[in-house]
Protein backbone atom coordinates (compact mmCIF):
# COMPACT_ATOMS: atom_id res chain seq x y z
CA UNK A 1 0.00 0.00 0.00
CA UNK A 2 1.20 3.49 -0.62
CA UNK A 3 0.93 5.96 2.39
CA UNK A 4 -1.15 7.72 2.53
CA UNK A 5 -3.38 6.03 0.92
CA UNK A 6 -5.81 7.81 -0.81
CA UNK A 7 -9.01 5.05 -1.79
CA UNK A 8 -11.98 5.88 -4.68
CA UNK A 9 -15.18 7.31 -2.66
CA UNK A 10 -17.26 5.21 -4.24
CA UNK A 11 -14.01 2.30 -3.99
CA UNK A 12 -16.46 -0.35 -2.57
CA UNK A 13 -19.78 0.62 -4.03
CA UNK A 14 -22.00 -2.31 -4.90
CA UNK A 15 -20.07 -4.56 -2.08
CA UNK A 16 -21.73 -6.44 -0.06
CA UNK A 17 -19.05 -7.02 3.38
CA UNK A 18 -19.56 -8.94 6.63
CA UNK A 19 -17.60 -7.92 9.54
CA UNK A 20 -17.63 -9.72 13.12
CA UNK A 21 -17.23 -7.92 15.99
CA UNK A 22 -19.25 -5.40 14.89
CA UNK A 23 -20.87 -3.82 17.82
CA UNK A 24 -17.88 -1.60 18.83
CA UNK A 25 -14.05 -1.35 18.94
CA UNK A 26 -12.13 -1.60 15.49
CA UNK A 27 -14.75 -3.94 13.94
CA UNK A 28 -17.59 -1.28 14.40
CA UNK A 29 -14.98 1.47 12.74
CA UNK A 30 -14.36 -0.27 10.23
CA UNK A 31 -17.85 -1.34 9.15
CA UNK A 32 -18.75 1.94 9.11
CA UNK A 33 -16.21 3.04 6.98
CA UNK A 34 -17.16 0.08 4.49
CA UNK A 35 -20.35 2.03 4.52
CA UNK A 36 -18.88 5.00 3.82
CA UNK A 37 -17.48 3.92 0.83
CA UNK A 38 -20.25 2.21 -0.41
CA UNK A 39 -20.58 -1.29 0.89
CA UNK A 40 -23.38 -2.50 2.17
CA UNK A 41 -22.51 -4.00 5.57
CA UNK A 42 -23.85 -7.07 7.37
CA UNK A 43 -23.03 -6.38 11.37
CA UNK A 44 -22.16 -9.61 13.04
CA UNK A 45 -21.83 -9.47 17.16
CA UNK A 46 -23.96 -10.63 20.13
CA UNK A 47 -25.15 -7.23 21.43
CA UNK A 48 -28.33 -6.17 19.18
CA UNK A 49 -28.61 -2.31 21.46
CA UNK A 50 -24.69 -1.52 19.77
CA UNK A 51 -25.23 -2.93 16.36
CA UNK A 52 -28.73 -0.90 16.47
CA UNK A 53 -26.99 2.10 17.15
CA UNK A 54 -24.55 1.62 14.41
CA UNK A 55 -27.35 0.84 12.16
CA UNK A 56 -28.78 3.86 12.80
CA UNK A 57 -25.81 5.75 12.20
CA UNK A 58 -25.18 4.27 8.84
CA UNK A 59 -28.73 5.08 7.69
CA UNK A 60 -28.15 8.35 8.67
CA UNK A 61 -25.06 9.10 7.14
CA UNK A 62 -26.57 8.10 4.31
CA UNK A 63 -24.70 4.82 3.16
CA UNK A 64 -25.87 2.03 2.13
CA UNK A 65 -28.31 0.31 4.15
CA UNK A 66 -26.69 -1.88 6.28
CA UNK A 67 -27.87 -5.79 8.02
CA UNK A 68 -27.40 -6.43 11.24
CA UNK A 69 -27.22 -10.38 12.20
CA UNK A 70 -27.01 -10.98 15.81
CA UNK A 71 -24.84 -14.37 16.61
CA UNK A 72 -23.32 -15.71 19.67
CA UNK A 73 -20.24 -17.26 18.05
CA UNK A 74 -19.35 -18.87 21.58
CA UNK A 75 -22.48 -21.42 20.97
CA UNK A 76 -23.27 -21.41 17.22
CA UNK A 77 -23.66 -24.77 16.20
CA UNK A 78 -23.10 -24.96 12.22
CA UNK A 79 -27.22 -25.07 11.61
CA UNK A 80 -26.69 -21.47 12.50
CA UNK A 81 -23.61 -20.84 9.77
CA UNK A 82 -26.06 -22.74 7.87
CA UNK A 83 -28.71 -20.16 7.91
CA UNK A 84 -26.50 -16.96 8.10
CA UNK A 85 -25.42 -18.42 4.31
CA UNK A 86 -29.09 -18.60 3.57
CA UNK A 87 -29.95 -15.30 4.76
CA UNK A 88 -26.97 -13.67 3.09
CA UNK A 89 -27.76 -15.55 -0.49
CA UNK A 90 -31.58 -14.34 0.08
CA UNK A 91 -31.41 -10.95 0.52
CA UNK A 92 -27.78 -9.89 -1.15
CA UNK A 93 -26.72 -13.16 -3.23
CA UNK A 94 -23.50 -12.93 -3.11
CA UNK A 95 -20.42 -11.63 -0.66
CA UNK A 96 -17.47 -9.21 -1.64
CA UNK A 97 -15.51 -9.45 1.36
CA UNK A 98 -15.51 -10.71 5.26
CA UNK A 99 -13.57 -9.46 7.90
CA UNK A 100 -12.84 -11.99 10.53
CA UNK A 101 -12.30 -9.49 13.52
CA UNK A 102 -14.69 -10.46 16.80
CA UNK A 103 -12.40 -12.21 19.47
CA UNK A 104 -12.52 -12.85 23.14
CA UNK A 105 -9.72 -12.33 25.20
CA UNK A 106 -10.15 -15.04 28.31
CA UNK A 107 -8.18 -14.79 30.66
CA UNK A 108 -4.10 -14.25 31.04
CA UNK A 109 -3.44 -17.16 32.73
CA UNK A 110 -0.34 -19.72 32.90
CA UNK A 111 -1.09 -23.15 30.94
CA UNK A 112 -1.23 -25.08 34.31
CA UNK A 113 -3.68 -23.13 35.98
CA UNK A 114 -6.01 -22.38 32.32
CA UNK A 115 -9.52 -23.61 32.69
CA UNK A 116 -10.61 -25.94 30.08
CA UNK A 117 -13.98 -24.50 29.55
CA UNK A 118 -12.67 -21.30 28.67
CA UNK A 119 -9.88 -22.60 26.28
CA UNK A 120 -12.62 -24.45 24.39
CA UNK A 121 -14.60 -21.15 24.69
CA UNK A 122 -11.62 -18.82 23.23
CA UNK A 123 -10.91 -21.05 20.70
CA UNK A 124 -14.34 -21.71 19.58
CA UNK A 125 -15.17 -17.89 19.38
CA UNK A 126 -11.65 -16.61 17.65
CA UNK A 127 -10.78 -19.76 15.88
CA UNK A 128 -13.18 -22.43 14.96
CA UNK A 129 -15.92 -20.03 14.01
CA UNK A 130 -13.82 -17.84 11.77
CA UNK A 131 -13.54 -21.75 9.98
CA UNK A 132 -16.87 -22.42 10.04
CA UNK A 133 -17.78 -18.54 8.70
CA UNK A 134 -15.36 -18.82 5.80
CA UNK A 135 -16.37 -22.27 5.39
CA UNK A 136 -20.15 -21.75 5.01
CA UNK A 137 -19.86 -18.19 3.09
CA UNK A 138 -17.24 -19.52 0.63
CA UNK A 139 -19.83 -20.44 -2.13
CA UNK A 140 -21.37 -16.78 -1.89
CA UNK A 141 -17.45 -15.20 -1.87
CA UNK A 142 -16.67 -17.49 -5.14
CA UNK A 143 -19.81 -15.43 -6.47
CA UNK A 144 -17.98 -12.02 -6.41
CA UNK A 145 -15.64 -11.06 -9.35
CA UNK A 146 -13.39 -9.60 -6.72
CA UNK A 147 -13.93 -10.84 -2.80
CA UNK A 148 -11.13 -10.46 -0.04
CA UNK A 149 -11.24 -12.20 3.23
CA UNK A 150 -9.21 -10.21 6.17
CA UNK A 151 -8.38 -12.70 9.71
CA UNK A 152 -7.38 -10.51 12.30
CA UNK A 153 -3.71 -11.77 14.01
CA UNK A 154 -2.18 -10.20 16.73
CA UNK A 155 1.83 -10.14 18.55
CA UNK A 156 1.12 -12.78 20.97
CA UNK A 157 0.23 -14.97 17.93
CA UNK A 158 3.44 -14.65 16.18
CA UNK A 159 5.94 -15.17 19.30
CA UNK A 160 4.35 -17.25 22.08
CA UNK A 161 4.03 -14.85 25.39
CA UNK A 162 3.88 -16.57 28.78
CA UNK A 163 -0.07 -16.56 30.24
CA UNK A 164 -1.10 -15.34 27.04
CA UNK A 165 -2.82 -18.80 26.89
CA UNK A 166 -5.61 -20.05 24.54
CA UNK A 167 -5.75 -16.09 22.73
CA UNK A 168 -2.34 -16.43 21.33
CA UNK A 169 -2.88 -19.77 20.49
CA UNK A 170 -5.74 -19.32 19.02
CA UNK A 171 -4.05 -15.98 16.96
CA UNK A 172 -0.84 -18.55 15.43
CA UNK A 173 -3.73 -20.70 14.41
CA UNK A 174 -5.04 -18.01 12.73
CA UNK A 175 -2.02 -17.27 10.47
CA UNK A 176 -2.23 -20.81 9.78
CA UNK A 177 -5.89 -21.00 8.94
CA UNK A 178 -5.18 -17.59 6.85
CA UNK A 179 -1.99 -19.10 4.71
CA UNK A 180 -3.72 -22.50 4.22
CA UNK A 181 -6.97 -20.87 2.42
CA UNK A 182 -4.92 -18.26 0.36
CA UNK A 183 -2.69 -21.19 -1.01
CA UNK A 184 -5.56 -23.16 -1.28
CA UNK A 185 -7.87 -20.15 -3.17
CA UNK A 186 -5.18 -18.47 -5.49
CA UNK A 187 -5.15 -20.43 -8.40
CA UNK A 188 -8.56 -21.07 -8.70
CA UNK A 189 -10.50 -18.33 -7.68
CA UNK A 190 -10.49 -14.45 -7.46
CA UNK A 191 -10.53 -14.52 -3.35
CA UNK A 192 -7.46 -13.08 -1.65
CA UNK A 193 -7.11 -14.14 1.85
CA UNK A 194 -4.59 -11.94 3.95
CA UNK A 195 -4.43 -10.97 7.48
CA UNK A 196 -3.94 -7.51 9.90
CA UNK A 197 -2.33 -7.39 13.11
CA UNK A 198 -3.19 -4.20 14.81
CA UNK A 199 -0.92 -3.67 17.42
CA UNK A 200 -2.18 -1.69 19.65
CA UNK A 201 -4.97 0.08 19.49
CA UNK A 202 -7.71 1.45 22.11
CA UNK A 203 -10.14 -0.88 22.90
CA UNK A 204 -11.97 -2.79 25.28
CA UNK A 205 -10.01 -5.90 24.53
CA UNK A 206 -7.03 -4.06 24.82
CA UNK A 207 -8.52 -2.40 28.62
CA UNK A 208 -8.73 -5.83 29.55
CA UNK A 209 -5.28 -7.06 28.53
CA UNK A 210 -3.28 -4.13 30.10
CA UNK A 211 -5.94 -2.54 32.75
CA UNK A 212 -2.97 -0.37 34.43
CA UNK A 213 -1.56 1.06 31.24
CA UNK A 214 -2.10 4.77 30.52
CA UNK A 215 -3.85 4.01 27.34
CA UNK A 216 -4.16 7.95 26.58
CA UNK A 217 -1.81 7.53 23.34
CA UNK A 218 -2.78 4.83 21.75
CA UNK A 219 -4.49 5.08 18.13
CA UNK A 220 -8.08 4.57 18.20
CA UNK A 221 -9.90 2.48 15.78
CA UNK A 222 -10.84 5.19 13.17
CA UNK A 223 -6.67 5.60 12.96
CA UNK A 224 -5.82 2.65 11.66
CA UNK A 225 -8.16 1.01 9.05
CA UNK A 226 -6.57 2.69 5.66
CA UNK A 227 -4.52 -0.79 5.68
CA UNK A 228 -8.44 -2.53 6.18
CA UNK A 229 -10.23 -0.62 3.58
CA UNK A 230 -6.83 -1.30 1.31
CA UNK A 231 -7.06 -5.15 2.02
CA UNK A 232 -10.95 -5.28 1.72
CA UNK A 233 -11.31 -3.36 -1.41
CA UNK A 234 -10.41 -3.95 -4.90
CA UNK A 235 -6.78 -1.78 -5.11
CA UNK A 236 -5.15 -4.62 -3.23
CA UNK A 237 -6.27 -7.33 -6.20
CA UNK A 238 -3.26 -9.94 -6.60
CA UNK A 239 -2.36 -9.79 -2.59
CA UNK A 240 -2.64 -13.09 -1.35
CA UNK A 241 -1.36 -15.24 2.16
CA UNK A 242 0.42 -12.04 3.48
CA UNK A 243 -0.08 -10.59 7.09
CA UNK A 244 0.30 -6.62 7.17
CA UNK A 245 0.77 -4.81 10.81
CA UNK A 246 -0.41 -2.03 11.65
CA UNK A 247 0.34 1.01 13.94
N1 LIG B 1 -7.10 -3.62 20.38
C1 LIG B 1 -5.88 -4.08 20.16
O1 LIG B 1 -4.88 -3.48 20.61
C2 LIG B 1 -5.67 -5.33 19.35
C3 LIG B 1 -4.35 -5.78 19.11
C4 LIG B 1 -4.15 -6.93 18.36
C5 LIG B 1 -5.23 -7.61 17.83
N2 LIG B 1 -6.49 -7.17 18.08
C6 LIG B 1 -7.60 -7.92 17.48
O2 LIG B 1 -8.50 -7.01 16.86
C7 LIG B 1 -9.82 -7.57 16.85
C8 LIG B 1 -10.83 -6.58 17.40
O3 LIG B 1 -10.51 -6.34 18.73
P1 LIG B 1 -10.93 -5.01 19.53
O4 LIG B 1 -9.71 -4.55 20.21
O5 LIG B 1 -11.70 -4.10 18.66
O6 LIG B 1 -11.87 -5.69 20.65
P2 LIG B 1 -13.27 -5.31 21.30
O7 LIG B 1 -13.47 -3.84 21.35
O8 LIG B 1 -13.31 -6.08 22.57
O9 LIG B 1 -14.32 -5.92 20.26
C9 LIG B 1 -14.47 -7.30 20.12
C10 LIG B 1 -15.68 -7.58 19.25
O10 LIG B 1 -15.85 -8.99 19.16
C11 LIG B 1 -17.21 -9.30 19.43
N3 LIG B 1 -17.34 -10.61 20.06
C12 LIG B 1 -16.70 -11.06 21.18
N4 LIG B 1 -17.17 -12.26 21.53
C13 LIG B 1 -18.12 -12.59 20.61
C14 LIG B 1 -18.99 -13.70 20.45
N5 LIG B 1 -19.00 -14.72 21.32
N6 LIG B 1 -19.86 -13.70 19.42
C15 LIG B 1 -19.89 -12.67 18.55
N7 LIG B 1 -19.10 -11.59 18.65
C16 LIG B 1 -18.23 -11.54 19.68
C17 LIG B 1 -17.69 -8.19 20.36
O11 LIG B 1 -19.11 -8.00 20.23
P3 LIG B 1 -20.21 -8.42 21.32
O12 LIG B 1 -19.57 -8.31 22.66
O13 LIG B 1 -21.32 -7.48 21.05
O14 LIG B 1 -20.54 -9.82 20.92
C18 LIG B 1 -16.97 -6.98 19.80
O15 LIG B 1 -17.70 -6.38 18.78
C19 LIG B 1 -9.72 -8.87 17.65
O16 LIG B 1 -9.57 -9.96 16.76
C20 LIG B 1 -8.45 -8.70 18.47
O17 LIG B 1 -7.86 -9.94 18.80
C21 LIG B 1 -6.73 -6.05 18.82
Amino acid sequence: MIKPYIPAPTLLKGRVILVTGASQGIGREAAKLFAKYGASVILLARTVKKLEILYDEIEQAGFPTPAIYPMNLANAAPKDYEDLYKNIETHFGKLDGLLHNAAMLGTLTPIEHYTIEQWYQVLQVNLNSAFLLTQATLPLLKRSEDASIVFTSANEGFQGKAYWGAYGVSKFAIQGLMQTLANELEAHTAIRVNSINPIKVKTALRKNAYPAENNSSLPLPQDILSQYLYLIGPDSGGITGKNFDVA
